[in-house]
């Protein structure tokens, strides 16, 4: 077993010299890291087979390897991060004897599309239904069914952009207006994600945009508690991330979730030192979350007596940043293809 972790050490060092995009990045961590078939992940199974002083010296030794491995995968990102602006100017540079190029036919999925396919998969496999909804809404179901009445803050803190004569119709500043359509189509027990655009009135920075992604998350059914709602987050992120992630739970405040909480993950961009996609801070807010309030329930159609349930809004644009290493949230909006191209 120690010559096998020795092999893939090895391996992996001399394969991560060869990487020289974020997308072969990808491609190479999963090499190793897969769920089902990472060379590491496989190695770590055989752990099983052996007993007593032996399991607990090559799992010590396993692990040492492993968080060696993450490690070089994370520098290597940043190093990426660090050398896009480098390039960019580089190629910027124009040649004026270069003959005209040919025309680029062909083209592939954005990484927001690739991050959204990724996770209704994923969602799917735990028996989610993949459900959509307005983009125009309503306020009723935009606040009203959320337990945000209009004399409530919360609904000044979402800048939203109202309809012009039409007060009551709004560019749906969140996806939860959903959890109650949801409800009132299906009824309970009810698992569903939606993923889909959301705007909002804000001035742009590194980690905002006017003009952003969420999938929102719901599972109704009797008896459900704050282990289910973490046990869910937990395989959500490493399912996407492909790897562990150190994440924070702090409390929150959302109308329509009692107890709410704010997951916040370590950055990945940077290994939690700081830059712009993490505000200079090492985490990331990543996962709003909580338990569904009774009055969301009642709105939905439900007994709040018998069903409960808890919900999520994960903000996907910054998950894609952590999972590519994005340093700026407008890069995914710009349409550049220096920029898309590397996907
Ligand atoms: N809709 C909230 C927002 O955009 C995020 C959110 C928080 C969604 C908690 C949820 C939740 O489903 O449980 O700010």
């Amino acid at each position: 077993m120690k010559v096998q972790l020795e092999k893939i050490k090895q391996e992996f060092q001399k394969g991560l010299n060869e990487v020289s995009d974020v997308l072969m990045l990808e491609e190479f961590e999963k090499r190793f890291f897969s769920r089902r078939s990472g060379e590491m992940t496989e190695a770590m199974k055989n752990l099983k087979d052996l007993s007593g002083d032996a399991r607990k010296e090559m799992g010590r030794l396993a692990n040492e390897i492993k968080n060696e491995l993450l490690e070089m995968l994370d520098q290597k990102r940043v190093d990426f991060n660090r050398g896009d602006s480098a390039l960019l100017v580089k190629t910027e540079a124009i040649d004026v004897t270069q003959p005209k190029l040919p025309k680029q036919i062909g083209g592939h999925l954005h990484p927001m599309t690739i991050v959204h396919n990724e996770l209704e998969d994923l969602f799917t496999s735990m028996g989610f239904m993949v459900l959509d909804g307005p983009e125009l809404e309503s306020t009723y179901y935009s606040f009203e069914t959320l337990n945000i009445p209009a004399t409530h803050p919360a609904r000044e803190n979402m800048d939203t952009f109202y309809i012009k004569d039409h007060s009551d119709w709004c560019m749906r500043p969140h996806t939860s207006p959903v959890q109650v359509r949801a409800m009132q189509k299906y009824g309970a027990p009810l698992r569903a994600v939606v993923s889909g655009r959301c705007f909002r009135n804000e001035a742009t920075d590194a980690s905002h945009d006017h003009t952003f992604y969420q999938m929102e998350g719901l599972v109704v059914d009797r008896e459900i508690s704050i282990a289910n709602l973490i046990g869910t987050m937990k395989e959500l992120l490493s399912g996407v991330l492909r790897r562990d992630v150190e994440v924070r739970l702090r409390p929150g405040y959302f109308p329509f979730v009692e107890p709410g909480f704010e997951l916040d993950m370590k950055c990945l961009v940077c290994s939690g030192i700081g830059c712009g996609a993490c505000k200079h801070s090492g985490w990331v807010e990543t996962l709003p979350c909580g338990l569904v309030h009774p009055k969301v329930i009642e709105a939905g159609g439900l007994d709040p007596n018998e069903w409960t349930g808890f919900a999520f809004g994960l903000g996907s644009m910054r998950l894609a940043m952590q999972k590519y290493g994005i340093e700026d949230i407008r890069h995914l909006h710009a349409g550049d293809l220096r920029f898309l191209n590397q996907f």
